[in-house]
């Protein structure tokens, strides 16, 4: 079977309504994929600083961070769950990627340029947004960054499923939107 990673960086954890929307589509998912799950709130993860940047310079990398990476690299298929904060993603989940996107493991470079080492093709982003802000954009800054990561890792298929308004909309409505997305996604999931 192939296998899919799955980060969880619903913060809110079981609160969440992009964890909502994300649960059935991964339940989905698991029918085609043996599903890892990395839980962003779990790994507790301090922003890469100075004495670690100085240490990766030197050719330091921790273990935590080559198996992260090496999860990233080898898997067939990731779906990144996160709510939209500030305009973008949860800086946990950027420490994750800042920590995990690693030379010579997710990336490498040439005499010219960088180019993705990962060998998924294809990746999904599960998000809601609280203010009507859609995919696309300008303000909405947390595709165009994932997509631009992504790309740098290799990965170049890149479906979102996301919802808006989730701060202003009634409740019954943000149940409608929560069942259409995953309706959405489990389709998407069909094919992914
Ligand atoms: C720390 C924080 C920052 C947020 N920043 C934004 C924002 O910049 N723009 C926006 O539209 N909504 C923002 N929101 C609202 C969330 O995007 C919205 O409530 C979303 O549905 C939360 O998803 P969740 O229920 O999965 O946690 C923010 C919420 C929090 C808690």
């Amino acid at each position: 079977m192939k296998k899919l990673l799955y980060i969880d960086s619903c913060i809110r954890g079981e609160l969440s309504r992009t964890k909502k929307i994300a649960t059935p589509i991964i339940e989905k998912l698991s029918e085609r994929y043996e599903v890892e799950t990395i839980v962003i709130n779990d790994l507790e993860l301090r922003p890469v600083q100075a004495e670690e940047n100085r240490r990766r310079a030197g050719g330091v990398v921790s273990e935590e961070a080559i198996s992260l990476a090496n999860k990233i690299k080898n898997a067939d298929r990731i779906v990144i769950a996160a709510p939209f904060w500030d305009m973008s993603i949860p800086a946990a989940l950027k420490t994750f990627f800042e920590l995990c996107s690693l030379f010579h493991v997710t990336f490498d470079s040439d005499d010219k340029t960088c180019y993705g080492l990962c060998k998924a093709e294809n990746a999904m982003f599960i998000t809601t947004r609280g203010m009507k802000i859609r995919t696309g954009e300008p303000l909405e800054q947390a595709t165009p960054y994932l997509k631009a990561l992504f790309w740098l890792w290799g990965i170049k298929g890149f479906e979102v499923v996301a919802r808006e308004n989730f701060d202003y909309l009634p409740q019954e409505e943000i149940e409608k939107e929560i069942s259409s997305a995953i309706e959405e996604g489990i389709k998407i999931a069909e094919t992914f």
